[in-house]
């Protein structure tokens, strides 16, 4: 059986779950936030005292922690992590993790396992295009400008304001993207979309409209 799969990465605040999401709807497939597993690795190791930056430590918990990522919760080692993993001690250890090769292995080991499970289906994160599933049906890559991505983040994380989201996605722009391991690139052969002056719709109808 041929897998029908659609990468979609890019920065923080890019639009990627809201129009990935979109996307498995209209094209009647699964969705898989791979963030959100990378957030749920970090919350297992601050749930057990690990030292993030152990790489050792952190990678063996990587490959013996469960995970369940839907649409919407997050199970780690069963617990509701949910509303945990979006926080910000999460989002503050989650780089450190996500650099981890040993955690990168693992996790794309689990992502490929998924899609062949389901038989394909949307995956958005920062390395799904270039590493995970370079030979997807479509790769896209969204960017927006950095004042509109933290607007947009600041208007669902209510706790923070703008200029700490501002600074928090410039910290983690720069970390996704000077990492050593799978660092965040426009994959080959990728769709570049500036999502600042476009709606979700507009946007996903330029995805949906390029596989039909
Ligand atoms: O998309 P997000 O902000 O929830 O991602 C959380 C972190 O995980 C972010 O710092 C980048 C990292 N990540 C990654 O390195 N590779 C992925 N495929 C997805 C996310």
């Amino acid at each position: 059986m041929v897998e029908r799969v659609i990468a979609i990465d890019g920065p923080a605040g890019s639009g990627k779950s809201t129009v990935a999401r979109a996307v498995a709807v209209r094209l009647n497939l699964e969705y898989l936030d791979t963030g959100a597993m990378y957030r749920g690795v970090a919350y297992a190791v601050l749930q057990r005292g690990i030292d993030p930056t152990d790489t050792v430590a952190v990678g063996a918990l990587a490959r013996a922690v469960s995970l369940e990522v839907t649409q919407s919760r997050c199970l780690v080692d069963g617990e509701d992590a949910s509303v945990s993993i979006r926080g910000s001690k999460v989002t503050q250890a989650v780089s450190a993790i996500a650099a981890n090769p040993q955690v990168r292995v693992e996790m794309v080991t689990r992502q490929r396992a998924w899609i062949k499970e389901l038989g394909g289906g949307v995956m958005e994160g920062r390395d799904i295009g270039s590493v995970v599933f370079p030979d997807a049906e479509l790769k896209v890559y969204l960017t927006a400008s950095s004042e509109v991505r933290a607007r947009r983040r600041a208007a669902e994380v209510s706790e923070l304001d703008l200029d700490e989201v501002a600074a928090d996605i410039r910290r983690r722009d720069d970390a996704d993207s000077s990492r050593a391991a799978s660092p965040l690139v426009t994959a080959d052969g990728a769709l570049v979309l500036d999502t600042s002056e476009l709606t979700v719709e507009g946007v996903v109808d330029v995805i949906v409209g390029i596989l039909s």
